[in-house]
């Protein structure tokens, strides 16, 4: 039951808040688009993940040792003319009754409540300058205790960053986020897979996204980000997102596309033959990124640390980009000078999780993470050949080639989530266009 996995993460960041302490947790704001349209509405990873309630405004509180109950949340009454026009609110009640809190109030009494709620407490755990309107709100209370201390009143005097105790929690999945990471994982590869299929030269990049936005949504699913898809030149282009050129005969194309479950992303990259054949070119690439991935990922295990799947990635890049003849020079200097980043600037990965780019740190003082059982991170090593490069055969030109996993760390080794979505130079050049 998922208000049990609510519940427990609660718990869990309450057990870490000395008794005189309080955490204060705004939702995310709903955003205009343009006028009256907003963007489709995302809760905000932090608060999604200890709350795992739906609505803008919102404020979650936890009051450890509070007699009426440590949890509270303020949120949105109930009102029948408006839900008519906006959508269903849980209310008060509903955030007791099925979300779990202790007690629920209307948001638009928190500035004669939460001033109630502070007083006394000396630490604040909050998040600062992520949403300004509600620092500002918050100072604006704590400065009204303030006023009141010559009749007795304590105001707080010490605050905690919420998001470094919380993200540190994130960083590490459950079974039942690990659950939603799989699905996330099952319906990206779904898609992926159907894209290839239907691929054909003449196809527009936006046709191609299509196929991928058909599975998601089918699914109930969106986007983790928006979805990358890159024809020919357009694959060297990192965060290429317009999506609208014609995919030619004898291009590669690049689709970075994932999709999340209940929040959980998955972040899948895939290069593939635009008509079903690689040219010796494009292969040799392709299988120098696809080595240098399998090489990072033998690299996932506990106890290695962060940066180790990077440094594999980048040897076998290096050292194979001196066999075709792109570098030139000895591979270890390359290496320590970085030539490689001519063709790979990016590194090989990040944390997944709520948050596509997930929280927690990567370094610990100033050693890089361990890596440690329940952590999910990507692996993506890539290689980026734009045209014109100097002194760089033409026959490397406009061929940018990502392939991008989604690795869990086990206690024996790693787990690729992502691996039933083909990424074999054979299998690939089977799948592309054979529903086209
Ligand atoms: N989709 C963004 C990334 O791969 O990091
Ligand atoms: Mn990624
Ligand atoms: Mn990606």
């Amino acid at each position: 039951m998922s208000q049990r996995e609510f519940e427990r993460r609660r718990r869990g960041l309450l057990r870490m808040m000395p008794a005189d302490s309080i955490a204060i947790l705004p939702a995310a704001r709903e955003r205009l688009r343009n006028r009256d349209v907003h963007y489709p509405f995302r809760q905000h990873s932090d608060f999604l993940y200890l709350t795992g309630f739906p609505e803008p405004d919102a404020v979650a509180v936890l009051a450890p040792g509070r007699k009426q109950g440590q949890y509270i949340l303020f949120c949105r009454e109930r009102d029948p003319k408006k839900e008519v026009w906006e959508g269903r609110r849980a209310g008060p009640e509903g955030a007791v009754e099925h979300f779990g809190a202790d007690d629920a109030y209307p948001i638009a009494d928190m500035d004669e409540i939460l001033p109630g709620l502070l007083e006394d407490r000396r630490r604040v755990y909050y998040t600062m300058g992520e949403d300004t309107a509600f620092d500002h709100r918050l100072i604006g209370w704590v400065n009204q205790i303030r006023a009141k201390v010559r009749a007795g009143a304590h105001a707080p005097h010490e605050f905690v960053e919420l998001a470094h105790v919380l993200h540190e929690m994130r960083l590490f999945k459950s079974r039942w986020e690990l659950t939603r990471m799989r699905r996330a994982a099952r319906v990206s590869m779904e898609a992926h897979e159907r894209a290839m299929r239907r691929c054909r030269p003449g196809l527009y990049e936006y046709e191609l996204e299509a196929e991928y936005q058909y599975v998601f949504r089918r699914a109930g699913m969106v986007p983790s980000y928006p979805p990358i898809v890159g024809g020919g030149a357009n694959a060297c282009i990192l965060h290429y997102t317009e999506n609208r050129d014609r995919l030619e005969d004898g291009d590669l194309v690049l689709v970075d596309a994932g999709c999340e479950c209940e929040g959980y992303a998955a972040d899948i990259t895939r290069t593939f033959p635009v008509g079903g054949r690689f040219s010796d070119a494009q292969r040799a690439l392709y299988e120098l990124v696809l080595q240098a991935q399998e090489a990072a990922i033998r690299k996932v295990r506990p106890g290695n640390h962060w940066d180790d799947p990077h440094r594999a990635a980048v040897r076998v890049l290096t050292r194979g980009l001196v066999e075709l003849g792109l570098l030139e020079g000895d591979v270890r200097k390359l290496v320590r000078n970085e030539a490689y980043k001519r063709f790979y600037m990016h590194r090989t990965g990040h944390w997944l999780g709520l948050d596509v780019h997930d929280v927690g740190e990567y370094r610990v003082g100033e050693q890089w993470r361990l890596l440690e059982p329940g952590m999910v991170l990507t692996v993506e090593p890539g290689l980026y050949v734009p045209a014109d490069l100097e002194g760089v055969d033409r026959r490397w030109w406009n061929i940018g080639i990502r392939i991008e996993d989604d690795v869990l760390v086990t206690k024996e080794g790693c787990e690729v989530l992502t691996a039933a979505l083909p990424k074999r130079v054979e299998e690939i050049e089977a799948l592309v266009g054979q529903d086209a």
